[in-house]
């Protein structure tokens, strides 16, 4: 109910739906979204995913009126949830690409960030306005955010709580491609059929050796690097990558 989830040519769009309520996410999407991506980590046909809001908001934050009746501890329930949803979407081997639609908001710019790549409509809105409510960003915003675009502004970001444009955020490295609303859906599958004609195990791997290798340093990340290109090199995808390009033609993966 508070998700749709759908499997179509190999991908899975996930749409979060509760558009009278901007999207926002409380504990039942949350943990519907925790289902979701449970399901689409144990599912061999799906290749990519594609995360979008329905309405006018990708996701406004998390819900302002569950958290208000929330004590400390019970706050702190609800922020372990979101940690593991967006945990599980940075983990799961798969592409996962956020087509933020509107507003990305608290939780709901946390939930892009959490993605492999956001596309972003040209009406997309980003912030993260926790500080004016009294909290800070609780779903991983204030680690991956200075990941993305820098310790200063994330803190510009977090401190002011300003919201910024879709133009703004691909200035700043927080979206890697903006879009025309009507053309936003298209350009997502666009990109993800792109990853998803690649071998499978080869961006599992990239997306594993980039995310991992970013909070080592360089020495046991380079290791680590060695390490997962080994697993793709011995892959039959390898075999059949390399012989389609020396055979001058199209490869056929199969995910082994
Ligand atoms: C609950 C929300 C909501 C939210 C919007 N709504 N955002 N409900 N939680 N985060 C509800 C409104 O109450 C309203 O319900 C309906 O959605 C439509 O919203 P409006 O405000 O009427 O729309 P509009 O005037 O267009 O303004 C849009 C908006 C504004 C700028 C996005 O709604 C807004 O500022 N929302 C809150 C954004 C926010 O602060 N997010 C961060 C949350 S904290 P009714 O019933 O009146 O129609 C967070 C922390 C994460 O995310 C970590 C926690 C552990």
């Amino acid at each position: 109910e508070n998700i749709k989830y759908e499997v179509s040519e190999g991908i899975g769009y996930v749409t979060i739906n509760r558009p009278k309520a901007l999207n926002a996410l409380n504990m039942d999407v949350l943990t519907d979204l925790y289902a979701a991506f449970t399901e689409i980590e144990a599912d061999e046909t799906v290749k990519a995913v594609i995360v979008t809001g329905e309405g006018k908001a990708f996701v406004a934050g998390a819900d302002i009126a569950q958290m208000s009746q929330l004590n400390a501890l019970e706050g702190r329930e609800m922020m372990i949830m979101g940690h593991k949803v967006m945990n599980l979407i940075e983990a799961v081997e798969k592409p996962v690409i956020a087509a933020v639609n509107g507003f990305a908001l608290g939780g709901g710019c946390e939930l892009a960030m959490a993605c492999d790549i956001r596309i972003a409509s040209e009406k997309a809105k980003f912030a993260q306005p926790e500080v004016g409510l009294g909290i800070i960003p609780g779903f991983g915003g204030t680690q991956r955010l200075a990941r993305l675009v820098g310790k200063g502004m994330a803190k510009y970001m977090i401190m002011t709580a300003e919201m910024i444009s879709a133009a703004e955020a691909y200035r700043i490295g927080l979206v890697e491609k903006v879009a025309a609303p009507e053309e936003l859906m298209d350009e997502a599958v666009k990109v993800a059929k792109t990853i998803a004609s690649k071998a499978p195990i080869a961006i599992a791997t990239a997306k594993s050796a980039i995310n991992n290798g970013f909070d080592m340093d360089m020495k046991s990340a380079s290791k680590f690097e060695i390490e997962t290109f080994t697993a793709a090199f011995g892959s039959e995808d390898k075999t059949e990558g390399m012989a389609a390009f020396l055979e001058k033609r199209a490869p056929e993966f199969k995910n082994k």
